[in-house]
């Protein structure tokens, strides 16, 4: 029963061809983006490996206690499918999940004891999906030929579910905790800013206009550094440039007049304060890629592409590329705000300002690039004003 079935679903059952299809599938899921994480993508690959008509991973929603389906391949999804109450008899993937244990119906009749059994289906395998704290979920493997499943294949399934088990759990490890870091770098670029400025949208806008300048310039050739990665990275770590203004006292930070040049020396300390304190947070807790963008936005963002800016009187290229783009973002958005010791600036003089800048402060590639697109940065303070 089970050869013949095997030829039927596979037209081979070249073992190998199936140890390749395993591997490919479970490089796909180490490198999962845990930011674009699709679970349909997960089980579109399963499908494909076990060459099985249906598939269908449930995860256990806490909070509701249901199983909710999370991805299927080869069947119609039907509304009544979505969520699984955990007491439903008529399914099977609850009584999985309930008693943790794989059940294997190699054809209907065999499942005739079980009258509610969903019907549409000849043979099914349906596994736990067991994580460290028990189970999370269940994935079913469906085939419309009765005695569909053989040993071998049973093997199979339950070495992809397996997998599985282990590739979701360190999705969600690794989600939450790039969450929950977003979140405290955040919290900390907040603080930070809270003491000298109407925080409101400034964050917001350093990022939106960091994010669009690197974008423009993703499709020329001189920036083969600027991926959807990079821009991505900007987008977020563009918020900590003056992180290291928690080190500046209020007397100074604060001070409703012109800085002498004492107070000035202080104040430029922030570069070297924020980024000390973003590479010592990633010597205790690994390295982050938004973390490093930041600190080296931190370390070079008020630096000079003239070589007169501070605090190592770098320039040009030796500038990094994403401090430069927040230092033309950052002087905008400084020049069209309102501080303790100035007022706010018209859009076109702030312009003529960085225009005036180009080729001494600004690399003049990203003034260039900011005087193409004003309107666009512009309409950045709408969407987020003070
Ligand atoms: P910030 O207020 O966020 O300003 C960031 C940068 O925007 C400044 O870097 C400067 O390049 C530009 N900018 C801001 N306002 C003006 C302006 O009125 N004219 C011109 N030409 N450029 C402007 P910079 O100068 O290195 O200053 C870094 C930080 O030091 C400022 O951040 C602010 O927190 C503080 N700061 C600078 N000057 C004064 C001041 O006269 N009084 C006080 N209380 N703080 C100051
Ligand atoms: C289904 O039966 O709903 C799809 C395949 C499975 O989960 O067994
Ligand atoms: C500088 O002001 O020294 C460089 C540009 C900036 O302020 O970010
Ligand atoms: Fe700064």
């Amino acid at each position: 029963m089970a050869d013949s079935a095997i030829d039927v679903r596979h037209g081979s059952s070249d073992l190998s061809q199936k140890l390749r299809a395993l591997q490919s599938l479970n490089t796909r899921l180490m490198c999962m983006d845990i930011d674009n994480l699709s679970y349909q993508d997960l089980v579109d690959g399963v499908a494909k490996v076990v060459g099985c008509d249906a598939c269908a991973l449930y995860l256990h929603d806490r909070t509701r206690d249901e199983l909710v389906l999370e991805g299927a391949a080869g069947y119609e999804v039907d509304e009544r499918d979505r969520r699984l109450q955990l007491d439903d008899a008529s399914r099977i993937h609850c009584q999985v999940f309930r008693e943790e244990y794989m059940v294997y119906i190699p054809t209907r009749d065999d499942a005739t004891g079980n009258a509610s059994f969903d019907n549409r289906l000849d043979s099914n395998l349906v596994f736990p999906i067991i994580a460290n704290q028990g189970p999370v979920g269940v994935f079913g493997f469906g085939s419309y030929v009765a005695g569909a499943f053989g040993p071998e294949d049973v093997d199979l399934c339950a070495m992809l579910v397996d997998q599985m088990a282990y590739s979701l759990e360190n999705m969600r490890l690794l989600r939450e905790l790039s969450r929950s870091r977003d979140a405290v770098i955040r919290g900390m670029a907040l603080l930070a800013e809270s003491r000298d400025k109407n925080i409101g949208g400034h964050l917001d806008r350093i990022c939106a206009s960091a994010k669009l300048l690197a974008g423009w310039l993703m499709d020329r050739p001189e920036y083969p550094e600027i991926t959807h990665g990079f821009i991505e990275t900007i987008a977020r770590a563009a918020a900590l440039h003056d992180i290291g203004k928690v080190g500046i006292p209020d007397r100074v930070l604060l001070k409703a007049d012109k800085l002498n040049e004492a107070e000035f020396e202080v104040m430029k300390t922030h570069t070297v304060i924020g980024a000390d304190l973003l590479e010592n947070l990633m010597s205790a807790h690994g390295s982050y890629t938004m973390i490093k963008m930041g600190a080296e936005i931190a370390r070079a963002h008020h630096e000079w592409w003239d070589g007169t800016g501070y605090p190592l009187a770098l320039e040009r290229n030796q500038i990094p590329l994403p401090a430069r783009i927040v230092a033309v973002a950052d002087v905008y958005d400084a020049l069209t705000s309102k501080r303790v010791y100035k007022s706010a600036w018209e859009h076109d003089e702030a312009v003529d300002s960085l225009r005036a800048g180009s080729g001494k402060q600004f690399d003049p590639a990203l003034v260039a690039i900011f005087l193409s697109h004003q309107d666009d940065l512009q309409d950045i303070r709408l969407q987020y004003p003070d």
